[in-house]
């Protein structure tokens, strides 16, 4: 029977390009719903931007754009990534999708009805400037366990203490620098500690084989209730107050789902919106109970995807995940965690652009992976190693050898028989053949490989004992070297089969040279006979060390202006808009009395009142040379006492480093037509 096989990985938050944990995430699901489709099943493999949240939010009207507008430019990036590395998704969408709204509306409205939403009014932070109810990340203030400075409202950096952000000392909001208040609101609960929620998930979280035994000690571990009575499954807070970028609540006015509630219904969402294009019934597949439901996730996010994901489908009356494979981080030389929200090391993107093999990554990323949740580390000398090594030294040259041969002195026709040694070989791979599968069917992708490159190893001892190249210069041994070069090509078939979920771009380009149609795992049963086959070309290039080299150097130094001083170090755009830049008008510029520096500039921000600012500018202008000119005035800076009053901001003025050398100040002055007030950006 076909199975029927609903794949997605997790849906990446669009507020920020991919990093090379998710591409270790694409790729090992890549290879699972490749190996699938080569035998034969049907697999719909879809994935999609996990567009809400109050991040994504925020940093949208940080760019000065709509949260759309930001979205859709993340989304526009995906695809160069995607396909540079072979990730095969049947479909990529969007949780702000159309499909998602109705499909979350209705997850919720399934669940009110069974009883599992409650009301509570909670007490939380609020922006008073922003008028926003502030996340825990956008809250900070003093560890009140150690005290120290800066730290979140969740959790403390330093001592790795966990709190509450109302038990921060100092609390300021990280949006305004604002200090919070307490502000009661009305929030929707999803009441997963309502006895049949537990029952459910006692039974589903412990159905044999459908999670890995980590992932069940660690939800054993929540379940659990301490001697307190505290811990054991909580309620879960699944709405959120505007504004907030995200799917309103029905019948709840301000109302929105915390994006987590959305996020994994757009799973399903994207697999609706495939549906739609190919004209396919959604709701009669997710009606069949012989549709298996997989998600491929990274240990972090293993709570929602095994308590909140599959109680909100079953109470809803959905279909539930058959399994939900989780795996580890990626770092990179045995370094810093590859997790979501920091992305350093390996840019996949920069991989790429340097011309270094996408699937050299696949193979290696492959061959250290397993069913486990292990972290698994990049080592760059370890890569080139091994992908010169195995996929370079063993598998390939199985056929740079052999090729010439069958095209210069056989036309490119294999030989029918093989000998007696050639067949036995040949037999042998074969009968690799449901081991592997097994492997691949398992998530062993390490040991599958391994499994492989121990049959190429074979396949290389029998070239070194039958040496086609002396073959070929003894009279009379034609037909010997047409089997045994022949058996190589057979043999490197096979393990190109054996190897196509991880190489699927190299597999094409044998497949082509072979003349042979898309290749399934079943064909390694199958004989190509007395085929022809093309010619050669070379298929796979060695990975030079420069070059990866190159990927991990760091992006280039500021540059240093020519006799001038070194550029500051890099800003985001976030630093530089904090500066609040006004054109003003200079109404009046006076000498300061006992200053041989200082000027006192009235200044015009459009405020309707007037600044005063001192400027030591004194000795490049008179007072009345400025007076009635326009500048560029710092808005925002603390006012600063001086000996000679207060200055209330500063005026922006262009120096040489060496003063001293190159005298002379110039202040800064807009075009004409800029008015009082202007922000400068
Ligand atoms: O952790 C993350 O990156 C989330 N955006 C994953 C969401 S997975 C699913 F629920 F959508
Ligand atoms: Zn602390």
């Amino acid at each position: 029977m076909t199975r029927k096989l609903f794949v997605t990985t997790a849906l990446p938050y669009a507020n920020a390009n991919f990093h090379i944990g998710h591409i270790m995430e694409y790729t090992q699901a890549d290879i699972w719903v490749r190996f699938q489709r080569m035998q034969g099943q049907q697999v719909h493999f879809v994935c999609a931007d996990d567009a809400h949240g109050a991040p994504i939010m925020i940093a949208a009207e940080k760019a000065g754009i709509t949260p759309q507008a930001f979205v859709a430019n993340i989304a526009a990036g995906r695809k160069a990534y995607l396909d540079g590395f072979h990730i095969s998704f049947d479909n990529w969408h969007s949780t702000d999708g159309p499909e998602n709204h109705e499909l979350s509306q209705e997850v919720y409205r399934s669940l009110r009805k069974n009883e599992l939403i409650e009301v509570k009014t909670i007490e939380q932070f609020f922006d008073p400037q922003k008028q926003m109810f502030l996340p825990d990340r956008f809250i900070k203030g003093e560890c009140p366990k150690c005290g120290a400075k800066d730290q979140y409202g969740d959790s403390c950096e330093v001592c790795g203490a966990v709190y509450t952000p109302t038990e921060l000392k100092h609390p300021f909001s990280v949006l305004t620098g604002a200090t919070p208040v307490i502000k009661s609101s009305e929030h929707y609960f999803f009441k997963l500690s309502d006895p049949r929620c537990v029952a459910f998930l006692e039974e589903w979280t412990q159905t044999p084989n459908r999670l890995q035994s980590e992932v069940l000690n660690k939800i054993k571990e929540w379940f659990t209730k301490d001697a307190e009575g505290n811990g054991g499954l909580g309620d879960w807070d699944i709405s959120r107050d505007a504004p907030y970028f995200g799917i309103e609540i029905p019948d709840a006015p301000g109302k929105y789902f915390y994006v987590w509630l959305d996020a994994p219904i757009g799973y399903l969402a994207s697999l609706k919106n495939y549906f739609g294009k190919v004209g396919a019934d959604f709701d009669a597949f997710m009606a069949d109970p012989t549709v298996e439901q997989i998600h491929f996730i990274g240990k972090d996010i293993t709570y929602f995807h095994t308590l909140f994901w599959p109680a909100m489908l079953h109470f809803s009356g959905r279909k539930t995940p058959n399994h939900v494979f989780v795996h580890g981080f990626m770092t990179v030389n045995g370094g810093e965690k590859m997790s979501k929200s920091r992305g350093t090391g390996l840019d996949p993107l920069k991989y790429l652009k340097l011309g270094l093999n996408a699937e050299a990554l696949r193979y290696y990323i492959a061959a250290k992976l397993n069913a486990r949740v292990e972290d698994l580390d990049f080592n760059p000398e370890d890569f080139v190693a091994r992908v010169n090594s195995d996929l370079v030294g063993k598998y390939i040259n199985i056929a740079s050898r052999a090729a010439g041969f069958l095209t210069k002195r056989f036309g490119g026709h294999l030989s029918g028989d093989l000998g007696v040694e050639g067949r036995a070989l040949l037999d042998g791979l074969r009968a690799h053949a449901p081991v592997i599968a097994e492997l691949y069917e398992e998530r062993e992708f390490g040991k599958a490989l391994r499994e492989t490159m121990l049959l190429a190893d074979r396949v290389n001892e029998y070239v070194d004992q039958n040496k086609p190249w002396e073959l070929a210069k003894l009279e009379g041994k034609d037909a010997v070297l047409h089997d045994v070069c022949s058996v190589c090509i057979e043999a490197f078939r096979l393990l190109t089969i054996y190897l196509k979920p991880v190489l699927p771009a190299l597999a094409a380009r044998v497949e082509a040279f072979l003349r042979v149609e898309a290749m399934q795992f079943a064909d390694a049963q199958r004989s190509l006979g007395a085929h022809q086959i093309g010619a050669y070309e070379h298929l796979m290039q060695r990975v030079d060390p420069k070059v990866v080299e190159a990927l991990f150097e760091p992006p280039p130094a500021p540059k240093v202006i020519p006799g001038g001083e070194d550029l500051a170090p890099e800003i985001k755009i976030d630093d530089f808009t904090k500066v609040d830049l006004r054109v003003a008008r200079i109404v009046k510029a006076e000498h300061v009395e006992g200053s041989d520096k200082l000027l006192r500039l009235t200044l015009d921000a459009g405020e309707g009142r007037m600044r005063n600012v001192f400027s030591g500018i004194k000795s490049a202008y008179k007072p009345e040379d400025l007076e009635g000119k326009l500048t560029v005035l710092v808005a925002n800076l603390a006012p600063r006492k001086m000996k000679f009053g207060i200055s209330e901001g500063m005026v922006l003025a262009a120096s040489h480093a060496n003063e001293k050398a190159n005298p002379g100040i110039f202040v800064l002055e807009p075009f004409p037509g800029a008015q009082p007030g202007m922000r400068i950006r």
